[in-house]
């Protein structure tokens, strides 16, 4: 049997002929940029996430870029954010010019420890940026409570978390702002390169607005520098199409979820993601720690199994971030996590049948 990491194919399939048929008519419209998929998209995925105002831009990275400008950010202010995040959550805080203050994570949930923000926290600080990573919800609350202590800002990174709940509400209703992305293989993935912002407040979606089209509300008019971070058209026909699935497809990662929780629970040697009472996870990635996981990633390999390291290097650890001044071991959870995350296949249209042939591999090479 094979069971690949992800199987975007199969997700597409059904709706090949619905995407098509859109695509046609954009394509006989001319209608590339804006229009009503756009706002359409935008009007939708507000919903979904029970915020008051979506933008959609041209992927996750932008949308942390925008987020970051509709606050404010400027050169020689720090923003606190985890070690144990993909690149873009720090790129984007150094892409505004600022300084990114990496503090390390919690093991079992692997996101952003509160106490180790507190602690980080300075006279340049200005806000925080918590990850909801692997679609777990990261303890808003906590992150919430230093930020008012010290009159701060906090993000939500939810490029991996489309649905999630915290406490039952939703990932992108949280924060001040938030951040997705619809990179191909998230949750919530475009045919392309996407992603949106999300926020209760008015006046900052208003900038983000302007600064994501050129600081312009009325053409040649540029009331604030901005940029072009438009998603297209084109893009946004098919994320609505696909998000009228993602409630379902979200269940169907819930419920596989479970299935992997209950049949590797006794498994000697292997760790499982820790959910707290607050979350219940959209599972964009199904992440277990073990020894030697290159020899079990080769080991699955060899079964037909495919799976990924989310993420390999801790961000302190990566020679783009050496100007920090970090060395090895200053952040230990992050680097246990590096060391030791496997991620398991996990997308909406897996099988019980290849969830039992992962874990039964598994177990196998694992206990032996
Ligand atoms: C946690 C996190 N932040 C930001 C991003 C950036 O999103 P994009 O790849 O759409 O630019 C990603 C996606 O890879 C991500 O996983």
């Amino acid at each position: 049997m094979n069971v690949p990491f992800l199987d975007l194919r199969a997700q597409h399939a059904p709706l090949r002929d619905e995407i098509l048929g859109l695509w046609a008519e954009i394509l006989d419209s001319a209608g590339f940029v804006g229009g009503p998929h756009v706002a359409g998209l935008e009007a939708e995925f507000a919903a979904a996430c029970d915020a008051n105002h979506c933008l959609a831009v041209s992927n996750g990275t932008e949308a942390l870029v925008v987020a970051l400008q509709g606050l404010d950010v400027r050169h020689g202010d720090e923003v606190i954010l985890p070690a144990n995040t993909f690149f873009a959550t720090a790129e984007a805080v150094w892409l505004v010019g600022a300084r990114p203050r990496l503090v390390d994570c919690l093991p079992g949930t692997w996101n952003i420890d509160p106490e180790a923000a507190a602690a980080a926290v300075n006279d340049r600080t200005v806000g925080i940026i918590g990850v909801h990573l692997y679609g777990q919800p990261f303890d808003a609350d906590s992150i919430a409570a230093v930020a008012a202590r010290h009159n701060l800002w906090w993000m939500e990174d939810s490029a991996q978390g489309h649905l999630a709940t915290y406490k039952g509400r939703k990932t992108g209703s949280l924060g001040k702002v938030a951040g997705f992305s619809f990179y191909p293989g998230k949750n919530l993935g475009a045919t392309g390169e996407g992603g949106a912002v999300t926020t209760q407040d008015a006046a900052l979606a208003r900038k983000m607005k302007l600064f994501r089209d050129h600081g312009s509300e009325i053409k040649y008019h540029h009331e604030i520098m901005g940029t072009n971070a438009r998603l297209s058209s084109v893009l946004a026909a098919a994320l609505r199409v696909k998000l009228r699935h993602l409630p379902a497809w979200t269940e169907a990662r819930r419920s596989h979820a479970a299935s992997y929780q209950a049949r590797l629970r006794d498994v000697p040697g292997l760790r499982l993601p820790e959910v707290p009472a607050f979350a219940n996870p959209a599972w964009h990635l199904y992440v277990v720690h073990v020894d030697d996981r290159e020899a079990v990633a080769k080991a699955l390999g060899e079964a037909g199994i495919g799976t990924g390291y989310h993420y390999p290097v801790a961000l302190h650890l990566q020679p783009a971030m050496a100007y920090l001044g970090h060395k090895a071991g200053e952040f230990p959870v992050s680097e246990d996590n590096a060391a030791h995350c496997l991620s398991l296949p996990m997308f909406a249209e897996l099988t019980e049948a290849q969830i039992e042939h992962v874990c039964a591999n598994l177990r196998r090479v694992v206990a032996g």
